[in-house]
This record gives structure tokens, sequence and C-alpha cells, in this order.
């Protein structure tokens, strides 16, 4: 008998036009974990979290990945001590200083996801102009959650389509998954392939609840500040092997 890892990898039939994932998404957890084990405050783990943003958006970019999608703040996440929060927001204020001129000649286009209504003036600004300045690089989406919840995405989107009804655009019995689908923030992206936990939790956290209906799930017990080029193309291997089925047989994918 084949071993599961000696197994083709993916038929012709089952992924004819990708030859790995298009679409990754990733949970970048244990920042605080990771400083508390070295005797830091917690907030350390977060500075040093951006060295591994770098690594990943790298390897997606030179590797063939079309879209990487990172949880960098959740709807939740505002419910933690306020210093924590105030450094989140610097550190997504400095890293938007820091990173837009690179990403833009690298191609990447950058995006932010979620309820950026939230956040002060400032930082909406540096938002606007980041998106504005790389909105038609074509390398590499790299699409940041931020204050982004996986519930917030859908009733974002049920109420656009409620507001088409109202307005007569759109009938009750014309709202289908593709049509609720457009309103969805990843609208523009490819479906979700792969998505990946570090830190070593088994949750979605509210996370992309509508996209992740068929994508793969990858969980490592590596805290985010130790996730490198290595582990990721682990993920990316992992779910090259892996049979996507979609509700058909494998019999059905194999022919
Ligand atoms: C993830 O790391 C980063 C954010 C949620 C912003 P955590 O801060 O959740 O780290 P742990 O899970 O407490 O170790
Ligand atoms: C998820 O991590 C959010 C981000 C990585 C931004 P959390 O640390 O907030 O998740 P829980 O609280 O452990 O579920
Ligand atoms: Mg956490």
């Amino acid at each position: 008998m084949l071993s599961k890892r000696s197994q083709p990898a993916r038929t012709e039939a089952a992924q004819p036009e990708q030859a790995g994932p298009q679409h990754v998404a990733i949970i970048m957890d244990g920042n605080g974990r990771w400083a508390q084990k070295k005797g830091k405050i917690r907030t350390f783990g977060h500075k040093a979290g951006v060295d591994s943003v770098r690594a990943v958006v790298r390897f997606a970019r030179t590797t063939g990945i079309k879209s990487l999608t990172l949880f960098a703040f959740s709807s939740e996440n505002w419910k933690r001590p306020q210093e924590e929060v105030s450094v989140l927001m610097e550190l997504f204020n400095l890293v938007l200083n820091s990173e837009v001129k690179r990403l833009h000649k690298n191609d990447v286009r950058l995006q932010v996801i979620g309820d950026v209504s939230a956040f002060d003036d400032k930082l909406k600004a540096k938002i606007a102009k980041a998106e504005a300045l790389t909105r038609d690089n074509q390398s590499l989406v790299l699409n940041i959650a931020a204050n982004y919840g996986g519930r917030w995405d859908i009733t974002h989107a049920a109420k656009q389509v409620a507001q088409n009804v109202l307005d007569g655009k759109q009938q009750v019995s014309d709202i289908t998954e593709e049509s609720l689908s457009s309103y969805i923030s990843t609208a523009n992206l490819p479906e979700l392939d792969l998505m990946i936990r570090t830190g070593g939790e088994r949750r979605i956290s509210n996370f992309l609840l509508w996209q992740c209906a068929y994508a793969e799930l990858y969980f490592t017990d590596v805290l985010w500040p130790d996730f490198t080029e290595e582990v990721f193309q682990q993920a990316v291997d992992d779910f090259n092997i892996r049979q996507r089925r979609f509700g058909l047989t494998g019999e059905q994918i194999s022919v």
C-alpha cells in the first residue's frame, strides 16, 4: 500500500489550473507567548513578528502564490489591555511607513480588509494611500485583515444585499451564494486554498469564515516570530499532497 506521502500529488483532473495554492491565509498567532518565554513583555513579540511577515511576503512572491491574507488584528483584539492595543496600532503605522515603498517596488498590491472605519484618521489615510499607490501591481496581493471578523464580513455583505433589495436593484429570489460572495471582502481574490495557523491553537478565531468552506487547514505549534520560509514550505508541501474532493468521491477526482 502506498503511504499517504508517496501518493501522487494532485492529479491533473483535480487541480488542472494550478501548481500550488493560489490563495493562502495565515493566522499569525503566538507573539505574546514567544515574548513571555524569553522573559519579555508581550509587545516585544509583536515587534519580532514583523520579520516573519517580511519572510512570508517574500516566500509568497517568489513561489507563485497570488494572494496572501494575513490576520493582523481581529475585531475581538480591541478587548486586550489598552497599552497592547496602542502598540499594535503604532506598529501598523510604522510598518506602513517602512514597507510600502518596497512592496510597490516588488510589484505587490497591498489591500486591507476589515472595518477600517474604527481606526484613527492618520492610519485610515495611510491605508488609503498605500492601497492607491499599489493598486495596479500584479505579482501578489498582500491582503491585511485588520479589525477583521468573519462574522462582520458576512454581516457587511448581507447588509449590502439587503440595501440592493430595498433600492429595487435585486430581488430576494435573485440572492445566491455567488451574488452574496461578490460583497465578501475577498471577492477580488482567488478562492482560499490553504489556511495556516501558527502558535498551536486549533481554531479559526472568527477569521475567514465564509472563505474557509473548502480551504485546507494547516496547524503548526511554531510561534509566529519563529515562522520562516522553511515552515511555510512545509505547509505548502503538505497542501500539495492532499486530495481536495469538494464533496465528490476520491474516484471521481482521480479519473
Ligand atoms: C497574535 O499573537 C497577534 C495578535 C493577535 C495581534 P498573540 O498576541 O495572540 O500571541 P499569544 O497567542 O498571546 O501568544
Ligand atoms: C487570532 O489570534 C487573531 C490574530 C492572529 C490577529 P487570537 O490570539 O486573538 O485568537 P484566540 O483569542 O486565541 O482565539
Ligand atoms: Mg493569540
